[in-house]
């Protein structure tokens, strides 16, 4: 594996490689990788010729009193851990390579930024469809890798390369979870012992809500207080929203059907944590 830090090299790299008629795999991240990351890796090595992985976290995507600052990192591991899935190139840009300027420009995905996520972090959307789209032009045409673990940021990029024409196919990844049904995120690096055990209530209040729906609810609203109310129940976590929306619309519906999704966002002591699964079921959680 190569490790680049600037634009240019990583350019010439890609070049280089689609003069070898290599398909590229682009699997953006903000480090401090675990198996969700690398399932996206993996992915893109089974189906690319050549994949470039990146890290880098985007200040544009924190709002001020967020934690870009306590965002953990650990860039050798990283490394290494990139090597093991087979990354041919780490893209490793600083702050000044991504913004050597104020950056003016802004994209925004106006209507699926609006809901769930971005009532509690009106901003944070626009950063990161500015940042994608920055690393898409980097690389190119592409497939781009990216976990279903933040569907609607899945979502948003999908409607972006759309509307804007990337030469990219966006592919989603289902969500990798510990054995006890917590999806595996960077910032579960903030929950102590007593806060990781409160923080399955996210994963079990979605097998609540698909255990409804298996058992006929067909009512968002009903469903939606159902997995509410598992969140409400554990002390150490404060519920933010509990919703049943269409997966890649993110918009209400009336009666729930096959494309219907539920999505959780609680904060549990230090940490805020986010959620989802399909109406149907997720085979990583808990019966
Ligand atoms: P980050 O949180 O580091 O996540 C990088 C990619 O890993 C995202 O596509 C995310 O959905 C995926 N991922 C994280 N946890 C996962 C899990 N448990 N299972 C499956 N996939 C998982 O998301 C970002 O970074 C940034 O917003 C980024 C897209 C890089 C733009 O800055």
């Amino acid at each position: 594996m190569e490790q680049v830090l600037t634009i240019d090299e990583a350019r010439a790299r890609l070049e280089q490689a689609r003069a070898r008629g290599l398909e590229l795999g682009l699997v953006p991240t903000m480090g401090f990788l675990h198996d969700g990351h690398l399932s996206l890796m993996t992915a893109a090595r089974r189906e690319c010729g050549y994949v470039m992985a990146t890290i880098f976290v985007n200040p544009l995507q924190f709002a001020p009193a967020e934690d870009l600052d306590a965002y953990p990192r650990d860039p050798e591991r990283d490394a290494e851990q990139c090597a093991d899935a087979g990354v041919d190139l780490l893209f490793v840009p600083s702050l000044e390579e991504m913004y050597p300027a104020p950056v003016l420009t802004e994209v925004s995905v106006a209507e699926l930024a609006a809901p769930l996520e971005g009532r509690t972090r009106p901003t944070h959307f626009a950063g990161v469809a500015t940042v994608v789209a920055k690393l898409f032009n980097i690389a190119g045409p592409c497939r781009a890798y990216f976990g279903e673990k933040d569907w609607q940021q899945l979502q948003v990029i999908r409607r972006m390369a759309g509307d804007l024409s990337f030469p990219v196919a966006v592919v989603g990844c289902p969500i990798v979870r510990a054995d006890d049904g917590l999806a595996l995120s960077s910032r579960n690096a903030y929950l102590d012992a007593e806060h990781r055990r409160a923080a399955t209530a996210l994963s079990r209040s979605l097998a609540a809500g698909i255990a409804a729906v298996a058992g006929g609810a067909d009512d968002p609203g009903t469903v939606a207080r159902i997995v509410a109310s598992v969140i409400e129940a554990e002390p150490l976590a404060e519920l933010d929203y509990a919703e049943v929306v269409d997966g890649p619309t993110l918009g209400p519906v009336t009666r729930i059907g096959d494309g219907a999704r539920i999505l959780v966002a609680a904060r549990v002591g230090p940490a805020r944590l986010i959620d989802n699964a399909s109406v149907r079921g997720d085979p990583g959680l808990p019966a």
